[in-house]
């Protein structure tokens, strides 16, 4: 299959691309959209025929549900059988914005994108491409990041031609993700609201808004075999580059010289941008120590340069477990397949 490049730059000037994609969608068809967390691989949720080329695309186990985006809050009542006061108040903060809600379905919600739950997860991202977009196509649309299953999700257009060139219809090429990270996902299908995935929008920002919030424990840690998970999606290995990765919980110091010590062929440190001075190993960097937005945003390219570079083994310095650094962290443990070392 040819993929077509549909380049956008500015909606208003780029109107044309923006009504191609549309019209592919439309169409049945897929397309990779630029939002604000990582590029998505989108199709009509309405279509099953259109989400099975998505699963297909990315080789996708049919297990795992995809979440369903929407351009404006009109389009919700039609997607859940019912919108909880604290679905309402977390819109009313958060939306458009980096956040999923899973909600009871409604029944215009295919089995292939719930993946036979009786819930579906909903976000309206905030990026005006990715919304523009689903406005002029006029459906909402279900999409996961548009990598390849089991590795980093894409933050830049070039990621996302890397993984699917040649497996879906369309890439719309556009700027490169703001946040980096995906979405955080909330589940309000129960009394007591529970976080399934961490993002930007932070679970201090969750809890202030909303109160009581349960952390689900596959977060912070690898679900026992067998145990029924919260999230379908946290059971599998993910973000993983080909690079073996190491998570090292260690002050700056420390952590210098456990790199150092280990220095042989193909070993890299993946590190913040203030380690560099005394690492005697090549490194790739994800950002500042201080700054947690900005590991989010360079973490996964950092993730696939660390392939591009040939590394075998990458120790990566652990981020804090606080405000967006839970996201950085819970990305990261899963890279290393729950391999942490604690200095
Ligand atoms: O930022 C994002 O959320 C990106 C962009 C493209 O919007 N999308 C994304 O989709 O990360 P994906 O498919 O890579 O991750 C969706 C996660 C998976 O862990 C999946 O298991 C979970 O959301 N999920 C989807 N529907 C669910 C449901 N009904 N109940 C529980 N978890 C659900
Ligand atoms: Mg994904």
């Amino acid at each position: 299959m040819q993929t077509k490049q549909l380049r956008i730059n500015s909606i208003l000037k780029d109107h044309e691309a923006v009504a191609e994609a549309a019209a592919i969608l439309r169409s049945g068809g897929v397309v990779a959209i630029p939002t604000e967390t990582v590029y998505g691989l989108a199709a009509s949720a309405f279509d099953p025929s259109a989400i099975n080329k998505v699963f297909s695309a990315k080789g996708r186990p049919a297990d795992n549900p995809l979440i369903v985006h929407i351009s404006e809050f009109d389009m919700l009542p039609d997607l859940v059988a019912d919108i909880p006061e604290k679905a309402l108040e977390l819109a009313r903060r958060f939306w458009p914005g980096p956040l999923t809600m899973v909600l009871k379905k409604s029944d215009k919600i295919p089995d292939a994108v719930s993946a036979g739950l009786d819930t579906v997860a909903v976000r309206m991202p905030s990026g005006t491409v990715a919304r523009a977009i689903i406005g002029t196509a006029d459906l909402p649309l279900a999409a996961p990041s548009a990598n390849l299953s089991g590795s980093p999700s894409p933050t830049t257009a070039a990621h996302v031609l890397k993984d699917m060139d040649g497996l879906i219809d369309a890439v719309v090429m556009s700027a490169d993700a703001a946040v980096g990270v995906e979405s955080t996902v909330i589940s309000l299908a129960d009394d007591i609201p529970r976080l399934l995935r961490p993002g930007a929008i932070t679970l201090e920002m969750l809890e202030e808004a909303i109160g009581e919030i349960i952390v689900d424990p596959a977060v912070y840690d690898m679900p026992e075999e067998g145990e029924a998970v919260s999230s379908p999606g946290m059971k599998y290995k993910h973000y993983s580059p080909k690079t073996k990765v190491v998570l090292v919980k260690a002050v700056t110091e420390d952590y210098i010289s456990y790199v150092n010590n280990h220095s042989a062929d193909g070993v890299f440190a993946l590190c913040f941008n203030e380690d560099t001075g005394g690492l005697h190993v090549p490194h790739v960097c994800f950002g500042s120590q201080e700054d947690e937005d900005s590991q989010a945003k360079a973490l996964f390219s950092a993730l696939r340069a660390l392939d591009d570079q040939g590394a075998k083994i990458a120790y990566a310095h652990s981020p804090q477990k606080d405000g967006v650094g839970l996201a950085v962290y819970n990305r990261l443990i899963r890279a290393a397949a729950f391999e942490l070392i604690e200095l």
